[in-house]
């Protein structure tokens, strides 16, 4: 089976290849689609029907960070928020807006939503639920990961190894159930 996976951020293609081990012809492709919904399922959904309109089945998925004191700041603008600015300097701008906050106000989560699209949408849905950091943190990961403390760690997930935060993240739980989906197709 051939199924495109429509992304342009190679660090969720990495990890997307490392959650799913099926048998599947994979074609990674970069669609252009605003991303305008208002919520992570819309705009999921949206990215993973373009590449169907082109090509034909087709994985997509939008994902993001809601920090509860901020009104769910950055959301579905994660990606966007300071667009061509380096994460070291969007992470130390979020550090810095949450500077008063303590440790109790300082919850937030991670969501990943990824859709499988073959006439109509499929949706899988992950959450990861955790606080900000008072400072910026590890190497491993990327985007907003050395800011963000799993529930249950000390550590942030920037300083999980790879393996640590494909067993727990967001795109991993999401990225999970499609996979099975897939593998009982
Ligand atoms: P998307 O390509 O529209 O889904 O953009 C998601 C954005 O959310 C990324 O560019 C990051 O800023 C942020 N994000 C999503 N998942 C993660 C993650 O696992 N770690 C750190 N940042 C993430």
């Amino acid at each position: 089976m051939k199924v495109i996976l429509s992304t342009s951020n190679p660090n969720k293609v990495r990890e997307i290849f490392e959650i799913i081990d099926l048998d599947i012809e994979w074609v990674v492709k970069k669609i252009e689609v605003e991303e305008d919904g208002e919520t992570f399922e819309e705009n999921a959904i949206k990215k993973a029907k373009a590449a169907y309109d082109l090509y034909g089945p087709a994985v997509a998925d939008d994902s993001g960070l809601e920090i509860y004191a901020l009104d769910n700041f950055p959301g579905v603008k994660s990606a966007r928020f300071m667009e061509g600015v380096d994460y070291s300097v969007k992470n130390a701008k979020i550090l810095e807006m949450m500077k008063d906050l303590k440790a109790d106000e300082r919850g937030a989560r991670f969501s990943c939503v990824a859709v499988y699209y073959d006439e109509k949408p499929h949706v899988f849905k992950g959450v990861i639920e955790g606080k900000i950091a008072f400072e910026a943190h590890g190497k491993n990961g990327f985007g907003y990961d050395p800011i963000f403390i799993p529930y249950g760690y000390e550590k942030s997930m920037a300083e999980l190894s790879r393996e640590e935060k494909n067993k727990i993240s967001h795109r991993a739980k999401a990225f999970r159930k499609l996979s099975e989906f897939l593998s009982e197709m």
